[in-house]
């Protein structure tokens, strides 16, 4: 299973960002996390990181044919991108969104998702166990003779 694990706006900054709320682990920590997750599981993951909404859309377009499931954290995009929203529901690759922090103790803006309803799930508040997990998810779908999930 091919993984593309995409971070949108400020999650370049992991580790310096606000650690309080995001945690001490870098974005490139993360990015190791994540690929050795995959490999443990005989999957692989590509990490993506813009702070620009094209980019992203872009990478979502590009999954078509070469990603079997996307991981995306959208950021501060996810309250209010609905290019976003449209470029998920544009393509045929399933997401799983995911934030570190649980969006739903924090500003009333944040409780808010318009990407969410093109995803087959969205997980917050884990840190970056987070991103495992919406890939064990993917990975517990994927297995011959098939999990009831
Ligand atoms: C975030 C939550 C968003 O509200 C915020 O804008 C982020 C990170 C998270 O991972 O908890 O940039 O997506």
């Amino acid at each position: 299973m091919k993984f593309l694990i995409l971070n949108g706006p400020n999650l370049n900054l992991l580790g310096s960002r606000e650690p309080g709320v995001y945690g001490p682990e870098s974005y490139e920590g993360l990015c190791r996390r994540v690929r050795d997750f995959a490999a443990a599981h005989g999957a692989s993951a590509d990490c993506f990181q813009s702070n620009r909404e094209g980019a992203l859309i872009d990478a979502i377009h590009a999954a078509r044919g070469t990603y079997d499931a996307i991981v995306f954290n959208p950021g501060a995009f996810t309250h209010y991108s609905y290019a976003l929203l449209d470029a998920l529901k544009a393509v045929d690759v399933p997401c799983i969104e995911v934030h570190i922090s649980n969006v739903h103790q924090r500003e009333e803006f944040r409780h808010k998702s318009v990407t969410a309803p093109a995803c087959v799930g969205q997980i917050c508040g884990l840190g970056l166990y987070g991103y495992e997990a919406a890939m064990g998810y993917f990975l517990a779908r994927e297995e011959p003779g098939g999990k009831t999930l």
